[in-house]
């Protein structure tokens, strides 16, 4: 608690409000006294509302800032790698050596899923989409570890952490062949995580396959870079459905659910269907007058952030890795990647997105690379979720070892005031 108060006047009354300092970022005021004074507070969309307290990651939207544990996103990407984030995210520091190795072998050691899930997906038709059935597979691991569903066990907590890390590659390239009809591959346990994802999703029973390491370190960073992004609208509702006591599973289930809309991890998807429907350099002019007609819904996929109103530092490091990938498999000339990169000249340098501070952001580049190594675009968000994993996760953790309530926001009500009921006939 800071030595800093506010107060709200309101109705004649002097209402003393509490403030709280972070180690960094702006000061809150505890609101929660109105409720006994009969006032709400009202904030759509969250926009000045702290939910909670956390220790795990920190955002400063103007400065470009990201920092897990304190360590900035820039140096994690250069000097870390995902697993290590990982631990980062779920432990709060940095492991040494040997926690380190003790870490990824836990991990290495569940990567294969219950043969019965390989059932679960012959639900599914074959032209589901993959978020879809990953938001299925992923709430029906729940079915499948009833030994580790006690909230209340920190060991319980940790396998059930390890089990979502360590399967969530599994099910998502099992996702991937299913849709295309080709068998499922089998982690093999020798690869990186990143490596034997890219098995799992390219690899065939057929075939030996060799995984470019190029594009393997790409994978990684793309994993790294979505890790974990504070209390962004899938890690809130992670919490928000955890603190009602639902399992991890399910919580993670939910998460995958709200990251699956345009605004959020979908935009990566839209990115690329974005391009495609530009199609030709010479439509791009006709694409950025619609994003800034006011009449016109469509938005540039890709642009802007609600935090970030400067730069996205992730975009910064994905851009690099998007053109490492796009040297090593020559596709610098690629139709569709040339309409991108006058997309983001233009958007730098017009003043309607200069004004609003709409810069290019990660999905932006992300959805680049992973067109460039062959992931088709429905499996862009499943990737998204893939990475965030660990960050929905640890805020869950933290959440359940930490005090909580059942979250349960108020409202602003506008609808009629008491009536009376008027029966069938008299309406
Ligand atoms: N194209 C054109 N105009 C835009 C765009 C865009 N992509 N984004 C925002 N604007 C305009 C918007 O019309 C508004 O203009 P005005 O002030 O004249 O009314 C102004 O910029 C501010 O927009 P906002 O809707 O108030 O901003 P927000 O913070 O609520 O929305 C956003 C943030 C990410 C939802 C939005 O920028 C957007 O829809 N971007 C495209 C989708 C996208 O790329 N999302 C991925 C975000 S990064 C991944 C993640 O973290 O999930």
């Amino acid at each position: 608690m800071s030595d800093k108060k506010a107060s709200l006047s309101i109705d004649g009354k002097t209402l003393d409000l509490k403030v709280h300092s972070g180690t960094i970022g702006p000061d809150v005021i505890e609101v929660s006294a109105l409720t006994g004074n009969g006032y709400f507070t009202y904030d759509p969309g969250f926009v000045s509302t702290a939910a909670c307290e956390s220790k795990i990651t920190y955002i400063d939207g103007d400065k470009g800032v990201l920092l897990h544990g304190g360590y900035p996103i820039e140096q994690l990407a250069e000097q870390s790698d995902y697993l290590e984030t990982c631990y980062l995210l779920l432990y709060g520091a940095l492991p040494n050596a040997t926690q380190k190795e003790t870490f990824v072998n836990k991990v290495r050691m569940h990567t294969m899923v219950n043969d019965q899930m390989s059932t679960f997906f012959k639900g599914f038709r074959r032209d589901a989409h993959p978020m879809a059935i990953m938001c299925g597979v992923v709430g029906a691991l729940s079915a499948f570890y009833h030994d580790s569903l006690d909230i209340t066990d920190e060991k319980h907590r940790e396998i059930s952490a390890i089990r979502l890390i360590a399967k969530m590659p599994t099910l998502a390239a099992m996702t991937y062949k299913y849709t295309i009809g080709q068998p499922f591959m089998y982690p093999q346990n020798h690869l990186s995580y990143a490596e034997n994802f890219l098995h799992m999703m390219f690899g065939n029973p057929c075939e030996q396959d060799k995984v470019n390491p190029v594009l393997a370190k790409a994978m990684d960073k793309i994993f790294l870079l979505h890790a974990d992004h504070e209390q962004n609208a899938s890690t809130s509702t992670v919490r928000l459905a955890g603190s009602t006591g639902a399992n991890p599973f399910a919580c993670i289930s939910a998460g995958i659910a709200a990251l699956w809309g345009p605004s959020h991890g979908g935009a990566n998807e839209a990115v690329l269907d974005m391009l495609n429907e530009i199609g030709d350099a010479s439509r791009i002019d006709e694409f950025v007058a619609k994003a800034k007609d006011k009449d016109d819904p469509f938005r540039l996929m890709g642009f802007g952030h609600r935090v970030y109103k400067n730069f996205d530092p992730r975009a910064k490091v994905m851009k690099q890795a998007a053109d490492e990938v796009l040297a090593e498999l020559g596709l610098e000339n690629d139709p569709l990647l040339i309409i991108a990169k006058r997309l983001e000249q233009i958007a730098l340098e017009d003043e309607y997105f200069i004004e609003r501070k709409l810069y290019p952001n990660v999905d932006f580049y992300s959805g680049i690379i992973l067109k460039a190594i062959g992931i088709p675009t429905s499996m862009f968000t499943v990737i998204f979720a893939l990475g965030r994993t660990p960050g929905w996760i640890a805020h869950w953790n933290e959440m359940i070892s930490g005090s909580y309530r059942i979250g349960r926001p108020r409202q602003l009500y506008t609808g009629p005031a008491q009536r009376d009921f008027v029966p069938l006939d008299k309406r």
